[in-house]
């Protein structure tokens, strides 16, 4: 039988969560940061149309889909990479950029994806401390060393929902050599109150930073698999070496576009969903829980113990409710909850009640 490379061999699985529910209970997913709502009408006509040229390629140049995201943020379309949600934008990254011997700077609790493709090309990791879930860029800064060739921030936090102050990023940018890629993972940076953060996309422009959005979060697109990301054009040329070409279906790209376009129902969503939060994150506090501040779809809940937080995933589960156990993240006594409907918000409130009663 035929060997994987050694690395490939040595290294596990990204771990996606277990979504099943007991046997005759409904599941209630809130383990994935999906969106609470479905694709508005407009999206749906949208994948209608382009269904019915289903028989061609897609437009492997993402014309439409570039214009409409070009459009919305003011930026250069020909900056704009799209692919199969923004992991595979960070995945063509890191295997056009990151060889073995080289390592990458990230924090403790930066998603856990990035590990994944730092083992794939036999890379090393440097993690620095966050401080009480924020993340802390003077540490950040003192895990580079001469061996690292990319930062890696994710800006608001996945698990944390914490958010990191754009000047800090900046601040960050500025410290780094020319030589060191800083990528920004902004996948939640939508559900931002507006005006919190200036865009970054100017140090774009700059060279050597880079910035990852998605598709998947705020419009409501995670099935649909879009990811996009603004990058300086040389790096275009490269990271389109080891995408798949014509990856992103021409349903996925149309669906993108429109909900693109219609950016009343992505700020409505970002009102209603921070009316959830709070919601749930209130709800959870009047248990005595601590609740991180969030400024994205989810809340990290701090259970005291690895024992506690697994008892309380299993009660949860018990009635249909799939939280996320933090154990990949270090973090064995959180339990993660996606922002969904009220309804589901107020039962995992009462569910966690009566667990502690
Ligand atoms: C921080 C972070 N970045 C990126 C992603 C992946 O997004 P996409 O669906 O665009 O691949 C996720 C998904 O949960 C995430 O939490």
């Amino acid at each position: 039988m035929i060997e994987p490379r050694p690395v490939i061999a040595a290294m596990a699985a990204y771990a996606l969560p277990d979504t099943t529910a007991p046997e005759g209970v409904e599941p209630v997913i809130l383990a994935q940061n999906e969106h609470a709502f479905a694709p508005t009408a407009a999206v749906r006509a949208a994948v209608d149309a382009a269904l019915a040229s289903g028989q061609l390629y897609p437009d492997s140049e993402w014309t439409n889909l570039r214009a409409a995201i070009a459009a919305v943020h003011d930026l250069d379309p020909a900056r704009i990479l799209c692919g199969c949600g923004s992991m595979e934008l960070m995945s063509a990254l890191v295997n056009a950029y990151i060889g073995a011997g080289d390592r990458v700077a990230m924090t403790e609790y930066g998603y856990l994806f990035m590990r994944t493709l730092v083992k794939m090309v036999d890379a090393g990791l440097n993690v620095a401390p966050e401080r009480d879930f924020q993340v802390d860029v003077d540490a950040l800064l003192d895990a580079v060393d001469a061996d690292t060739r990319l930062v890696f921030v994710v800006n608001p936090g996945n698990p944390s929902g914490t958010v990191i102050a754009n000047d800090e990023i900046r601040r960050l940018r500025r410290a780094l050599t020319d030589d060191v890629l800083l990528l920004v993972d902004e996948a939640y940076s939508e559900f931002v109150e507006p005006g919190f953060n200036a865009p970054l996309f100017d140090l774009v422009d700059a060279g050597n930073t880079v910035i990852t959005r998605t598709f998947s979060k705020i419009y409501g697109l995670a099935g649909l698999r879009v990811g996009w990301g603004y990058f300086p054009p040389e790096m275009i040329v490269n990271l389109r070496k080891v995408m798949t070409p014509g990856g992103l279906s021409q349903l996925s790209q149309a669906a993108a576009a429109a909900a693109m376009r219609d950016q009343q129902t992505a700020s409505r969503a970002r009102a209603e969903i921070a009316r959830l939060r709070e919601l749930l994150s209130r709800g959870i506090a009047a248990l005595g829980l601590r609740v991180i501040p969030s400024q994205t779809n989810f809340v990290l809940v701090d259970l005291n113990s690895p024992e506690r937080a697994a008892a309380a995933y299993d009660f949860l589960r018990s009635r249909g409710l799939i939280v996320r156990p933090m154990g990949g993240y270090g973090l064995p006594h959180c339990l993660r909850i996606s922002i969904a409907e009220e309804p589901h918000m107020r039962a995992t409130v009462d569910a966690l009640a009566a667990w502690q009663a």
